[in-house]
């Protein structure tokens, strides 16, 4: 039964953003707490607590040792891949922060300044995040999966004074080294940091300072050892905290921005209404710090609520088994836990029976959340019987940076429909559209779209291109953030997402771009033109497949392999093996429209076995039909 909470909260936070937003931003603990709520002076760039100041860093460690929580775990690293666990009581971590930001301080990193971390789940990269936070710096952490063109790509971007890196990753059958892909990177790149800062990991150590560069190189023990503390830095409630870049169609990352009142805010707001946890609960999410689920809730709204965090470094199986995510539930009392859909996919593919959940106690979890792509249904059902807790799908993406539509467990739960991430949050007035904008009935599908202002916590603009901003989100419908989502709205208000209307993929709930993957693919000396599509995939969700056309004269019978092979080793070198391609086609030519645009939409569902929308301006069908039992073949 309805209690009614979620109805009028929803319904307040549109009508008087003032007095909802004004009431939450009580959850923070403000330098000059901020005189207005909403600032609506310059749309489509709408602010909030304009006026207020506050230190981020502060609300997520400081203010809990002053009250008294010292002694609570803060945050546990289990890393069954180095078979070490660490736990940081919130004394701890804040003393390690504050040293860490005396030690950037000390390289000349002020308040506005970049710092890109490219680092593992390590407990160093919350340090060094929360370090920047202290100074008010902005910190730009890139996912360690990816590789030297993903990463330059960002610095350039970004324009970092310092870089912090590991000297390596570990994956569940390799180390990855980092420091020769930053290597590769920073000379790709133009601008150059002053600083590299290397935390050497004993799995495989770095070579520092041993070339001739035009940045020092400084090993993290050394500096850390002779830092004094810094204090925390007072920022502006829209001053960045951080940018975190995320793959739109084409090969250049977008600079998400993130402002430092509104994210405590929303972040806040979100941990005990959205997940139900509060202070001094065991939270674990299983993602990675480089994308914004372990941005927002494996390192700041746990932290905000003073909550304890699980920073889990391995996978889901493998590490050493399908039982990883239940030993960690147990040893740490989790109460509620957060990953992605195919994380449980490979889980239920090694144990279907969840036989390995036996062994464990999991008395203490309440709800599991699942987020980053679609959650289907059969993996819904999965967990949800095996686990005997509620599962809840939740939908949002890196521009939010927490969550659009969700069962609001702390707030109101609300009865599960499989397939669905239940209703928008307060704050999203989500509407689905039609091609002219208007809003679709119950039940028609279209594309989802949120009318502005966005609520505090999700983009401002992206980092340094306001233009960017609006001709890639606010244009396409007056009035209106254009998500990328396509999906409906049934009778009762839920919401159902049916996947991205762009060339965007998502493979195994991370983001990619099909233009850095083609970028890759065109770079090789052999390959006239190239087109990347994401596919169905049973555990991944998508994988890309690229189909190339090879340069005249070229003999793709006797050299075809030998190229195929090059191309994906291509991508696993600049892109990451992240991107998971494994199959690259050679046809004679791409499916196009008139003006040149290459058909992916129309090949990705002949690729699915869908039927495929083929539009009325396609220069030559013929194409298609000899693409047609390439594309339906395996990906
Ligand atoms: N650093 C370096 N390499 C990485 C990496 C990292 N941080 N993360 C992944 N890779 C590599 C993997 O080792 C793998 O390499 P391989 O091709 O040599 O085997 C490749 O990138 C593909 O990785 P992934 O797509 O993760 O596949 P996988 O087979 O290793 O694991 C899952 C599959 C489902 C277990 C895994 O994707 C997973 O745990 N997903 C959880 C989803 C998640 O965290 N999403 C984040 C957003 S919520
Ligand atoms: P990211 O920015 O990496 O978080 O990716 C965001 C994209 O992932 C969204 O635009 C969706 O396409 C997809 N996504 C995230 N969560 C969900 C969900 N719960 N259901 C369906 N798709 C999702």
């Amino acid at each position: 039964m309805s209690n009614g909470a979620y109805r009028a909260a929803y319904d307040e936070s549109l009508a008087d953003p003032d007095a909802f937003w004004g009431r939450a931003s009580r959850l923070v603990d403000w330098v000059t707490p901020p005189p207005r709520v909403l600032d609506d002076d310059r749309p489509p760039f709408y602010r909030w607590f304009t006026g207020g100041t506050l230190n981020t860093c502060f609300n997520a460690l400081d203010r809990h040792v002053a009250a008294g929580r010292g002694a609570q775990a803060a945050l546990h690293h289990d890393s069954p891949v180095t078979g070490t666990k660490t736990t940081f009581t919130y004394a701890e971590l804040l003393d390690r922060v504050a040293t860490f930001a005396g030690a950037l301080d000390s390289l000349g990193v002020t308040k506005g300044d970049r710092v890109v971390i490219y680092m593992p789940m390590v407990p160093e990269a919350v340090v060094a995040m929360l370090a920047c936070a202290r100074i008010g710096a902005v910190h730009s952490v890139v996912f360690g999966g990816f590789a030297p063109a993903e990463l330059a790509a960002r610095i350039e971007d970004a324009r970092p004074t310092v870089v912090v890196a590991a000297s390596c990753g570990i994956e569940t059958t390799r180390v990855v080294e980092y420091k020769p892909m930053l290597d590769a990177a920073l000379d790709r790149s133009s601008h150059k940091p002053e600083s590299v800062i290397v935390l050497q990991r004993p799995q495989a150590r770095a070579a520092v300072g041993e070339r001739d560069t035009d940045w020092e190189e400084l090993d993290w023990d050394e500096l850390v050892a002779d830092a004094e503390p810094a204090d925390c830095v007072e920022v502006a409630a829209t001053d960045p905290l951080y940018i975190l870049y995320t793959s739109g169609t084409t090969g250049r990352p977008k600079g998400i921005v993130r402002d430092n009142g509104g994210h405590a805010v929303a972040l806040r707001w979100s941990m005990e209404n959205v997940f139900g946890i509060g202070p001094g609960d065991a939270w674990f999410t299983a993602s990675d710090v480089g994308w914004v689920v372990g941005h927002s809730y494996i390192v700041y709204a746990p932290l905000l609520t003073g909550a304890t965090t699980v920073l889990y470094e391995g996978k889901p199986v493998g590490t050493p088994d399908a039982g990883a995510f239940w030993r960690v539930i147990a040893e740490y009392g989790v109460k509620g836990m957060f990953t992605a859909p195919t994380a449980y996919r490979a889980i239920k593919r090694e144990d279907p029976e969840g036989r390995l959940m036996r062994g464990h106690d999991l008395s203490s979890l309440r709800t599991v959340f699942l987020a980053g792509e679609r959650l289907d249904p059969d993996t819904y059902a999965w967990a949800s019987e095996r686990l005997g807790v509620p599962v809840v799908d939740n939908w949002w993406q890196t521009e939010t940076g927490w969550p659009v539509a969700a069962n609001l467990r702390g707030l109101e739960p609300m009865p599960i429909k499989a397939g669905s991430p239940t209703v928008p949050c307060p704050g999203y007035a989500v509407h689905v559209l039609d091609e002219r904008g208007e809003r679709l009935p119950a039940g028609r599908e279209g594309a989802i779209c949120i009318r502005l202002p966005l609520p505090p916590g999700t983009l401002p603009t992206l980092w340094g291109d306001d233009d960017r901003y609006v001709a890639g989100y606010l244009s396409a419908f007056d009035g209106y953030y254009l998500t990328g989502d396509g999906g409906l709205v049934d009778e009762d208000g839920y919401l159902y997402v049916m996947g991205r209307t762009d060339d965007v993929l998502n493979v195994a709930g991370h983001r990619l771009s099909t233009g850095s993957i083609e970028a890759a693919l065109a770079g090789h000396e052999a390959v006239a033109e190239c087109a990347v599509i994401g596919v169905a995939d049973e555990l991944k969700g998508q994988v890309p497949r690229g189909l190339v056309v090879l340069k005249a004269g070229i003999d793709a019978g006797a050299e075809g392999e030998r190229i195929r092979a090059e191309l994906v080793q291509r991508v696993r070198d600049e892109v990451g093996a992240v991107a998971s391609l494994h199959r690259v086609d050679i046809v004679p030519a791409l499916p196009k429209t008139r003006s040149g645009k290459i058909l992916r939409k129309t090949m990705r569902e002949m690729a699915d076995g869908r039927t495929p929308v083929v539009p009325g301006t396609i220069e030559d069908a013929g194409v298609l039909e000899t693409l047609a039992p390439v594309l339906r073949g395996p990906a």
